[in-house]
Parts: C-alpha cells; structure tokens; sequence
C-alpha cells in the first residue's frame, strides 16, 4: 500500500495536511524519517509514525466518555480504574487512549481514541482546543471576577495563562457556581487559575471539548461519535 493512502485510510488528515507533515519529516518508517509519499509501506510489518505517534489501521475508533470522579485518565494504573476500564471488552481497540486528561476528582467529557496523531495535534497549543468547564468554588466570585480571568492569570511561579472566560451563575460568600471557557491544557489549570484568583475548587466538571459537548451522556458511559461529529472532528483540524 503506498504511504499516501495508508495514512489517508488511517485519517491522519486531509492531504495538505499530510503532505505538510511529510515536508516537515514528521512521517516515520521503522524509525526513518520517510522519503516518499508514493513509497510502498506494510503496516502490519512496519512501525509507521507521525510526530512521533503510531499510526493504527485497524480502523480509527473515536468514544465520547463521561468520565466520572476516581477514575484515572490514563491507559493502565495499577491502584485506580482507568477510563480504558470504562470501554466495554467488544469496543477495546489497540492503541486506544484519552486524549488529555482530567484529574482523578474531576467529572466530565474525555475523547477517547486509537488514533494517535490527531489525538497529539488536538493537544498542540498552536490548535486552541476550547475546554468548557462548570466549576463550583468555595468563596465569593466578585463583580471583577471575570476581568481577573479575562486578563489572563498568572500562577504564583510566573506561569501566565491566556484569557478565560468566565460567567458567573450563583455566587455567595460560601459557595459559587460559574462556567470557564479556556483554550489550552495547562497542569490543573481551572483549579490553579481559581486559587490565584482566591478561592478553591469544590466541584469540576468539563462539559465540552473542541467541537464536542457532554450533553446527557450519563455519567461513566460513553458513545461514539456521530457522522457529523466525525466531520466535525476533521473540519476542525483542516488548515
Ligand atoms: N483543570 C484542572 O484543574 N483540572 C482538570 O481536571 C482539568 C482542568
């Protein structure tokens, strides 16, 4: 099969995409940077890579999980169920992973999928992938609260996030409820932002991510993703 094709089977990307890649020397064959896009491949026989993630033909799998609290973000874990645990033995595919992660007391929407490089150029900070996220707190939330998130936050080891959006819901001197809208993945970042801003996290939950939305998946299930959030999937990421 020639490379073009195999990676075409396996929606790597559209065609400028992958011969974006190529000209970039992000497409690998056994550990060699590839020289053609016509070159004859076996990817039965042959590790075939794009930026560094490997490409999977068995048929590209894509579930929405509602991944609950306790549970992992992660492939294997040998103390705590994973969300791959989640996925039923019949929909198991090699190669299937989260794409990003949730901390382990956070709730809420997780893609899942074997493939691999469109999963790694979702997290790429130059895409913006849009993360949702109800958020409850353990203090006031004050009229200025959403130009303090606008601003972009800086954490107390200088780390600067881009600007959020925030709409608060509820707010109390206990207890507050908002939504935050942020476009890159920092490590406990919701929670991090919050606590600059003087208050902790009691509760989070994501409900969107990219072009798709929780909805009322129930919480621990999961689905795959509909025809049209599949083209939406490869709309989104067309250059
Ligand atoms: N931000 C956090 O602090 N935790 C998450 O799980 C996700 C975003």
């Amino acid at each position: 099969m020639r490379l073009d094709k195999c990676l075409e089977k396996a929606e790597i990307g559209s065609r400028k995409q992958v011969k974006k890649l190529f000209k970039a020397q992000q497409i690998c064959i056994d550990g060699q940077v590839a020289t053609s896009l016509s070159q004859i491949v076996d990817p039965g026989l042959q590790n075939i890579t794009v930026e560094g993630q490997r490409v999977e033909l068995e048929g590209s799998r894509y579930y929405l999980l509602h991944k609950p609290a306790g549970v992992v973000s992660a492939v294997s874990d040998k103390d705590h169920q994973t969300v791959i645990d989640l996925i039923e033995p019949e929909d198991r595919a090699d190669g299937l992973y989260p794409v990003g992660r949730l901390d382990r007391d956070t709730e809420g929407l997780l893609l899942i999928t074997n493939n691999g490089p469109l999963g790694f150029r979702m997290l790429h900070p130059k895409h913006h992938v849009d993360k949702v996220y109800y958020v409850e707190v353990n203090g006031p939330l004050e009229p200025d609260a959403s130009a303090f998130f606008a601003q972009g936050v800086r954490f107390l080891d200088g780390t600067c996030c881009q600007p959020a959006d925030l709409t608060i819901l509820e707010t109390s001197m206990e207890h507050s409820r908002a939504v935050i809208r942020i476009g890159e993945g920092k490590f406990h970042q919701v929670k991090k932002m919050f606590l600059a801003y003087g208050v902790k996290v009691t509760y989070l939950k994501r409900t969107s991510f990219g072009p798709f939305q929780l909805g009322d998946l129930q919480v621990g299930t999961y689905r795959s993703l509909t025809e049209a959030e599949l083209q939406d999937l490869k709309t989104y990421f067309r250059e």
